[in-house]
């Protein structure tokens, strides 16, 4: 079968498709014929050794594909060859609040595509707790999007507890940003975005944003954010920004607000105005993505809505560094996809 493998050095341009043979289901575990995969912020910063400088090569990276059950082991329970199933990112976090195993092994241990191989293949075998049933309304390529973009949104929005007629800050025209756009505007939320450019500000509020800001030309972007909700501020943050937008989003927080800290797009370390941060009462929570009961929860939500993730581009996997330099470049609006045939 064929694969992708990062080969012998860190950097997009050592992704080389490769033959490797056929995995085979034990115990437990199922055999997926992988049809589509997404690619994530998150994929760049393991192929360029930022996550895990010490990987061992040949290593296949990304995390979130669909497919169909080719093959099952003994003791496999939930599925059966031919169902359409989606993988689950941190394979050992079932339910629950983030935690540790119980023999205390960390949970993010088991995420797919570092430090776990990764799901660019034709065929992988997963445990069978480790995938979700794909929703039927869906097609593989939608699927692809979920597990990592989708699933971190829910989860910010839901720890959260976003309510109908709150509102909230999402930041840049991501993965993240674009899937808590449409989950908020279906919750009946309001929604402030913004974006380093104004046709993908024109782009989002076809989706439903009610305040579009430019960070590029409005780079104190949180009192735009002041006025757009006379002087109160928002509800909620998802903030992907990290080091250069945490205290702007304290800012722009409505006193008891949450801060659903996702990403770290500007950057690692950040400096927080602490007290700015106590006067509002904010709340902060670490996000990393979520639990496989939380997926199957999110996507009972994403059937309910018929929400259709926004797929920008698709590319062959023969033009998996293509479309990995895309990622990088930061030009997409939601997500970029590969087709694995
Ligand atoms: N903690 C978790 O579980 C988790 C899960 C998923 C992702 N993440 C992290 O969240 C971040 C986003 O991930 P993603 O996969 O959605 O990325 P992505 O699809 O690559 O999105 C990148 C977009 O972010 C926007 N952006 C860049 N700098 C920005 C800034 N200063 N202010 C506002 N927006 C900015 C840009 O939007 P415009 O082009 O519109 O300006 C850019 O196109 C990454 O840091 C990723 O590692 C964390």
């Amino acid at each position: 079968m064929k694969a992708i493998q990062l080969q012998g050095s860190f950097g997009i341009d050592s992704l080389a498709l490769v033959d490797q043979p056929r995995p085979t289901p034990g115990p437990g575990e199922i055999l997926v014929k992988i049809n589509a995969a997404s690619l994530n912020y998150r994929d760049l910063l393991v192929v360029d050794g930022t996550f895990f400088p010490n990987l061992k090569f040949p290593f296949v990276p990304a995390s979130d594909a669909a497919g169909q059950v080719e093959q099952v082991g003994s003791e496999v329970t939930r599925f059966k060859p031919g169902d359409r199933v989606t993988t689950h990112f941190i394979q050992n976090w079932e339910h629950g609040p983030f935690s540790q195993t119980p023999a205390g092994a960390d949970y993010l241990d088991s995420a797919l595509g570092g430090p776990r191989p990764g799901i660019l293949s034709e065929y992988v075998v997963l445990p069978e707790r480790g995938v979700v049933s794909t929703p039927s309304y869906l097609n593989d390529e939608e699927a692809a999007t979920l597990p990592i973009a989708a699933l971190t949104a829910w989860q910010s929005l839901r720890l959260g507890s976003l309510q109908a007629g709150q509102t909230v800050l999402v930041q840049g025209t991501g993965g993240v940003s674009i899937f808590a756009l449409q989950f908020a505007k279906a919750l009946g939320a309001r929604v402030i975005i913004t974006s380093s450019s104004d046709d993908k500000l024109k782009r989002a509020k076809k989706l439903g944003a009610d305040v579009m800001i430019n960070y590029k030309t409005d780079p104190e972007w949180w009192r735009a954010i002041k006025a757009a909700t006379d002087g109160v501020g928002v509800d909620h943050v998802v903030d992907v920004g990290g080091q250069d937008t945490l205290n702007q989003s304290v800012n722009a927080l409505k006193p008891g607000g949450f801060i659903g800290m996702i990403g770290l797009l500007t950057g690692m370390e950040c400096k927080l105005n602490v007290p700015n941060f106590l006067r509002r009462n904010a709340r902060l929570e670490g996000i990393t993505v979520g639990s496989r009961q939380s997926f199957e929860e999110m996507n009972i939500f994403l059937q309910e809505h018929q929400l259709h993730p926004v797929v920008d581009a698709v590319f062959p996997w023969s033009e998996t560094t293509e479309g990995f330099h895309t990622l990088k470049a930061g030009k997409h609006f939601g997500k970029l996809v590969l087709i694995i045939d």
